[in-house]
């Protein structure tokens, strides 16, 4: 019933050449694929560029970060607006490289998935605790705290735009994965939140990612849990061979 999603997030990664390049490969790949949502989160500067490449096919474009306003004096930032019109369809938010290396706050997520929903984008919404949050038993008290304060005043009619993914800060770019069971008590707790915060229809539509470490000899196992809806996937992302395995779960 929750259709999967594959999202691939270049991070600070490739040219406009070598984005196209990568993006031409997963078009002959996995292009056609219809039972799978595939998003791909280049750079900046190559959106515009991949987002004409991927026209026709099933493959949509996210960006990696955006302001909350969409105009003004606001020196090196880039709006929803902006990004609508460079041909995003969605934006990542939160994303924990945003929450740690820049500061990013509970509020600050907040108002970005506010105004990226009122430009009429959709939202992947990261959300995951650090290794001290776990090691201390916080895990869930952490991911309470940024589902709580990041949908705030999030319509629930606006629920069908927003995508959450589970990102365990401890696994991303580690090589650790979540193992099946820990992803799994972790999404499950994450559609309770939603259910509470709005209703069970509501948890039960909303898709839940897994990301951190995704390969393709993990994915299967990830993909297997109840709660699990697809994966966000960083380093595997940049490899054509990686990534459309990844879309091809089992
Ligand atoms: O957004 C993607 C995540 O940060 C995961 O990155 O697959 O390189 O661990 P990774």
């Amino acid at each position: 019933m929750r259709k999967p999603m594959v999202a691939g997030n270049w991070k600070l990664h490739k040219t406009i050449p070598e984005a196209l390049e990568l993006v031409e490969g997963l078009k002959k790949d996995v292009g056609d694929k219809q039972d799978v949502d595939i998003v791909v989160a280049p750079v900046f500067t190559a959106l515009n560029a991949v987002a004409k490449a991927v026209k026709g096919s099933n493959i949509a474009i996210a960006a990696q970060n955006c302001y909350f306003e969409n105009s003004g004096a606001f020196t090196g930032e880039v709006s929803p607006a902006l990004l609508k019109d460079a041909g995003c369809s969605r934006v990542i938010l939160g994303h924990s490289e945003r929450r740690q290396i820049f500061g990013e706050n509970d509020d600050l997520i907040n108002r970005k998935i506010k105004a990226v929903l009122a430009e009429g984008l959709d939202v992947i919404f990261c959300i995951g605790e650090t290794l001290e949050e776990r090691d201390s038993e916080q895990t869930m008290e952490v991911l309470r705290r940024q589902v709580v304060e990041g949908l705030k005043g999030v319509a629930a009619e606006d629920m069908q735009k927003v995508v959450i993914a589970y990102e365990p800060v401890w696994a991303i770019g580690t090589g650790k994965t979540a193992s099946g069971d820990q992803a799994q008590e972790a999404h499950s707790f994450v559609r309770g939140m939603v259910s509470g915060i709005f209703n069970p229809d509501i948890a039960a539509q909303t898709r839940i990612l897994y990301g951190g470490s995704v390969k393709p000899d993990n994915v299967d196992e990830l993909m297997a849990q109840d709660d699990i809806d697809g994966t966000l996937v960083g380093g595997a992302s940049l490899k054509v061979a990686d990534f459309a395995r990844i879309v091809r779960f089992e």
